[in-house]
């Protein structure tokens, strides 16, 4: 299966060509199943968030919901990637003045990765060194700048798939590619997302559901010492679902099945909008 392309709407053979100098834009990685989009008012809402924390106009949903129903309406199983990017610009960091961002929407295969087939292999976890810097204005947003993601990435090695990342101040904050929830006596903890980190849409599924069906879900400053001591721990991203850790580093967690309250939630995450 090929992976096709609109750049504005109109069919691309190169890809990225309009991708700009310095990360200036947003990215959403949805996954598609039967030609349409999971968890797609997520994806729209953290988009236009991201939108207006970095100026961009509002998205025109009508619009991006007619190409992504364009290029994947054939696609049983499939990954679309919105990329909303300024642009090439000769200004340096200064925009050019009235330059709507360009908007790509492509769709790809599904990764043939184990990780992503059902049912999951279990996830190891790596400590990663390289540490998330400080920023609240970007916070939360899935901007286009993931050099701290991609340093991290290259620490980890097999049997880990995935690698925890901590602020300056050593506390817990996500993945490399996902968003941690916790389970102890009876509660679910997640981190905050305030100086740093993507506030994934598994994640805030996750925090809208609970208050829903009636479960807990703090979000509280994580340490490393309650990462270890939590009675099971949980990965959260789009094209993963919720996936249950066993180890991470030497750490292996206690063998418990995955509460129901994450199973549906898992179930709901790969449901076409
Ligand atoms: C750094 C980071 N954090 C969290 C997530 C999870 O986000 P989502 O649930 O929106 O897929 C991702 C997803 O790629 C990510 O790259």
């Amino acid at each position: 299966v090929q992976t096709t392309y609109l750049l504005n709407g109109q069919p691309l053979v190169s890809s990225q060509s309009g991708a700009n100098h310095f990360g200036d834009g947003l990215f959403e990685t949805i996954a598609i199943r039967q030609g349409r989009p999971c968890l797609w008012q997520y994806h729209l809402d953290r988009l236009h968030q991201g939108c207006l924390r970095l100026g961009f106009p509002v998205i025109e949903v009508a619009q991006l919901t007619a190409e992504v129903q364009q290029l994947c309406h054939s696609r049983p199983r499939a990954v679309l990637k919105i990329i909303l990017s300024t642009g090439d610009t000769q200004r340096g960091y200064q925009r050019a003045a009235g330059i709507a961002p360009n908007r790509f929407v492509q769709c790809h295969p599904w990764p043939d990765s184990p990780l992503y087939q059902t049912p999951s292999p279990s996830v190891s976890l790596q400590l990663c060194q390289t540490r998330l810097g400080c920023q609240p204005l970007l916070a939360g947003i899935k901007h286009l700048n993931r050099l701290e993601q991609i340093l991290a990435r290259k620490e980890i090695q097999p049997p880990a798939v995935e690698g925890v990342m901590l602020n300056q101040q050593g506390q817990v904050v996500e993945g490399t590619m996902s968003n941690v929830l916790l389970w102890r006596a009876g509660t679910y903890l997640t981190p905050p997302i305030v100086d740093c980190g993507i506030a994934g849409v598994v994640r805030q599924f996750v925090l809208d559901q609970a208050v829903q069906q009636n479960q807990t879900v703090h979000q509280e400053v994580v340490s490393l010492a309650m990462l270890r001591q939590a009675d099971a721990l949980f990965i959260l991203n789009s094209l993963l679902g919720v996936r249950q850790v066993v180890a991470v580093g030497e750490h292996v967690y206690p063998s418990v099945a995955m509460p129901t309250f994450l199973q549906r939630i898992h179930q709901a995450c790969f449901i076409p909008n």
